[in-house]
């Protein structure tokens, strides 16, 4: 049962404040619904013939994936027993090439939100360990957000040659480099 102490629980020291224990495993559900959210826009993308943002979307979806677990982790570590949330089924039709990435942005802030949110409570209830916890998951989600995000240099750069371009411009720049070969944006 959630929040019920399990069976190592009894040698540890102090639990994690309930309130967090209860958002953090919300959380659970939240990082499993991106992993499926990613999932669907890589097969989107393969289903477009576009095969390095299909990629780079499954390997985004196995992190969501490592998120999730590292939280049912630190929760079992903690002496709780997490529940597995469903998810709801992820967008999987999109309007042209550039909409799945400003979803997975949306989805990214949101999941920022949520992420400070976590390290709130735990503060809130003195619960320094739980802080700490979230700390990783802060920092993460400022690379995330790069990574998602169109603001390096779109359109500035030769289509192809990434050269000194920061890794979270590349898949802007193919996705600019697609639409201006596109006869549909010509
Ligand atoms: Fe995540
Ligand atoms: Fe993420």
């Amino acid at each position: 049962m959630l929040g019920a102490p399990n069976r190592v629980s009894r040698y540890l020291g102090p639990m994690p404040a309930p309130p967090f224990v209860e958002r953090l495993n919300e959380q659970i559900g939240h990082e499993f619904a991106a992993h499926q959210q990613y999932v669907a826009i890589a097969v989107h993308y393969e289903a477009e013939t576009l095969p390095r943002l299909a990629s780079f979307f499954y390997a985004q979806a196995l992190e969501e994936r490592n998120h999730a677990l590292m939280m049912v982790r630190f929760l079992l570590d903690q002496g709780i027993d997490p529940t597995i949330p469903g998810v709801d089924a992820p967008e999987s039709a999109f309007e042209d090439v550039v909409a799945p990435v400003a979803l997975g942005l949306a989805q990214e802030r949101r999941v920022t939100n949520q992420i400070n949110e976590l390290a709130g409570i735990a503060r809130q209830h003195q619960d320094y360990t739980s802080e700490q916890f979230m700390q990783w998951f802060i920092k993460e989600q400022t690379e995330e957000i790069a990574t998602m995000s169109p603001k390096p240099v779109w359109g500035a750069v030769t289509p192809g040659i990434s050269g000194s371009t920061p890794a979270s411009s590349r898949y802007w720049t193919i996705i600019s480099a697609w639409l201006r070969s596109s006869s549909a944006w010509a």
